[in-house]
């Protein structure tokens, strides 16, 4: 379960230059819930991804999940926080260019032994899931846009985290690709993981296996 309470999120430039990004934010998530953030650009729905995924921490307020408090973590267990829990689809990927498939994928796992036999069956595994595994050794660079999603995509799930966030996750795509990612979603709610998504894109609004839409206004959760 993750819970937000009375979060606050100030970005302070400098003294004259304050951003409320996130104002009083309350948000429980239960286990195996997905949960579609909605809002205009500039709302706070990057903000509070980053806040679950312990990459920022709030000015006030607690990040609560599995009980364990995330927003008192250091940056050392917040990493460790990450890596056991947290699959993250960043809007651009954020893979490494110059990197094979198979090396980007196996970015988190960098703490095992990237020539256990179990590390190489698991990277397998998620790039058949994902079907991207005709491309293995190919640099990602050279990949397409729907491609780079799936290697993102496979970079999140191959530490079978219990959380999946996304953001903004077909900024990048085109409609048959979008179709594509939902239908990986439903299969991975299905998985029961707890899934977050921030979007702009109505393809994701009113669908069947979406437990709720949140709509984030000026920091502040609406709906
Ligand atoms: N590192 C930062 N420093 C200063 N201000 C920031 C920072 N990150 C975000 N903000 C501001 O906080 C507010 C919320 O930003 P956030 O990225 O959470 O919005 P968003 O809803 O994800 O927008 P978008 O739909 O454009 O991605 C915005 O006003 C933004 O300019
Ligand atoms: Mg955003």
């Amino acid at each position: 379960m993750i819970e937000l309470k009375n979060i606050r999120k100030i970005y302070e430039a400098n003294k004259f230059d304050r951003v409320t990004a996130l104002d009083n934010i309350n948000l429980t998530v239960q286990e195996g819930e997905l949960i579609v953030l909605k809002g205009a650009s500039g709302s706070g729905k990057s903000t509070i991804l980053s806040l679950i995924a312990a990459l920022s921490k709030p000015t006030s307020g607690e990040v609560i999940v599995d009980a364990k408090q995330i927003s008192k973590l250091s940056d050392n267990f917040s990493s460790v926080y990450r890596r056991d829990n947290i699959g993250f689809i960043f809007q651009k990927y954020n893979l490494i260019p110059t990197l094979s498939v198979k090396d980007n994928i196996l970015l988190p796992l960098v703490s095992l032994n990237p020539h256990a036999k179990e590390v190489e069956e698991k990277i397998q595994s998620v790039m058949k899931r994902f079907h991207i595994e005709h491309k293995e050794n190919a640099i990602v660079r050279n990949l397409s846009g729907g491609e780079q999603q799936r290697v993102a995509i496979a970079r999140a799930y191959v530490n079978n985290p219990k959380i999946i966030i996304a953001d903004e996750p077909t900024a990048n795509l085109d409609e048959k690709l979008s179709h594509h990612f939902i239908d990986i979603l439903r299969e991975l709610k299905a998985l029961n993981k707890t899934i977050i998504i921030a979007t702009h894109d109505p393809l994701f609004f009113g669908l069947d296996f979406v437990d709720r839409e949140l709509e984030i206004h000026k920091g502040k959760i609406v709906l």
